[in-house]
């Protein structure tokens, strides 16, 4: 094992879309394991769309990162050495380590996870924070039944990928938005998705109400943006609108001008927004009812895996732009479980 833990810290905070130069990094020693403390290397960093907020110290739902302060951010690692007897050398664990090869603490966020059924790296993707979110805010918010038709943006990714499978599984018409015609291609071709409209088009208002001829009933809204301007011109009496994120806007240096709040009135719809942290307590539920969805390949997830940790900025700022194709995640080391 290397006696150094490279991390990338927050070097300045953005102002509109972030550089490389916004990241810093440092090569630390590994710190010894004291009492009660495990050490483990990260194998997989997730990146997400939230991340953009925590390098802002604009007031939001969660602290920032401090400047000088490792990147946030959850993890799949391997337990190299323990003083805990909760953990044992070699097992594999999830957690919140954020951007950095090793870390050691007394483990309290972690939980050991079992790559018997699934890959490991669906810790952080299909089976992790962002399937979570997909779930709850589907089910919860959205309350899909039967016939009725989800339209769900960011289709590609790892949460809109998610959510429009659920709406197969429980029966609707799933019709996905996303950035190109390969994205498009895949939600339809790969994922059974009953279709897909590429928002970047200049007929993307005709196309979208093709794919949608019963009107919608459950906007579950990724982007914001134009994108939702243009769903709320179609939603149906009693629609449900999931509002889980705001993507197109994270980068924004002013604020945008809001949708018309009209079709909310005359339709009796609902807009709802979630952050998925408050829902925890029904991880279990989540994870009983879409392992399984996962093992048998129902669920399928697509991940795109950048290698070393160095690649983590370049790839981040991609994401906010739409160069991703998938769960975004970075291997920082080894998978000791991967043939
Ligand atoms: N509420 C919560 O608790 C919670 C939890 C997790 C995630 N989220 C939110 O869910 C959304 C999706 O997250 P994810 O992890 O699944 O990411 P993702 O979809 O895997 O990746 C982000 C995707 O967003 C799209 N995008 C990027 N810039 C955009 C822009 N300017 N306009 C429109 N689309 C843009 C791109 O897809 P296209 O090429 O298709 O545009 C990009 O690939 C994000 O808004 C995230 O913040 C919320």
């Amino acid at each position: 094992m290397s006696d150094l833990n490279r991390q990338i810290r927050l070097k300045s905070r953005p102002t509109g879309a972030p550089t490389t130069g916004s990241f810093e990094r440092v090569d630390v020693p590994v710190p010894a394991v004291g009492d009660g403390e495990v050490l483990r290397r990260t194998i997989y960093l997730s990146l997400d769309p939230y991340m953009r907020g925590r390098m802002s110290d604009a007031p939001s739902y969660a602290q920032p990162v401090e400047l000088g302060e490792v990147m946030c951010g959850h993890t799949v690692s391997q337990v190299v050495a323990s003083k805990n007897p909760r953990f044992r050398e070699g097992d594999i664990v999830a957690g919140y380590d954020g951007w950095q090869t090793h870390a050691v603490n007394e483990g309290k966020m972690l939980r050991p996870i079992n790559g018997a059924q699934v890959r490991i790296s669906t810790a952080i993707g299909v089976l992790g924070m962002p399937g979570m979110t997909a779930w709850f805010g589907l089910k919860d918010i959205g309350q899909p039944k039967a016939g009725e038709t989800v339209v769900v943006s960011a289709a590609s990714g790892a949460v809109g990928s998610v959510v429009g499978q659920l709406a197969k599984i429980y029966g609707c018409r799933a019709v996905g938005v996303a950035g190109s015609p390969d994205k498009c291609r895949f939600v339809v071709d790969e994922l059974g998705f009953d279709g897909c409209v590429n928002y970047k088009l200049e007929d993307f208002r005709p196309a979208l109400a093709a794919q949608c001829p019963a009107g919608i009933d459950v906007y579950f809204d990724n982007v914001g943006g134009n994108v939702l301007a243009e769903t709320m011109r179609i939603l149906n009496r009693g629609a449900r609108i999931p509002l889980c994120g705001l993507i197109a806007e994270y980068n924004a240096e002013f604020k945008t001008p809001g949708p018309n709040l009209r079709p909310l009135l005359t339709n009796r719809a609902l807009i709802k927004g979630f952050i998925v942290s408050d829902h925890y307590d029904r991880f279990p539920e989540f994870l009983q009812e879409c392992t399984p969805l996962v093992a048998s390949g129902r669920l399928k997830y697509r991940e795109d895996i950048v290698d070393g940790l160095d690649a983590a900025p370049a790839a981040f700022i991609g994401l906010l732009e739409g160069r991703n194709f998938g769960k975004l995640i970075v291997r920082v080391s080894d998978d000791p479980t991967s043939t």
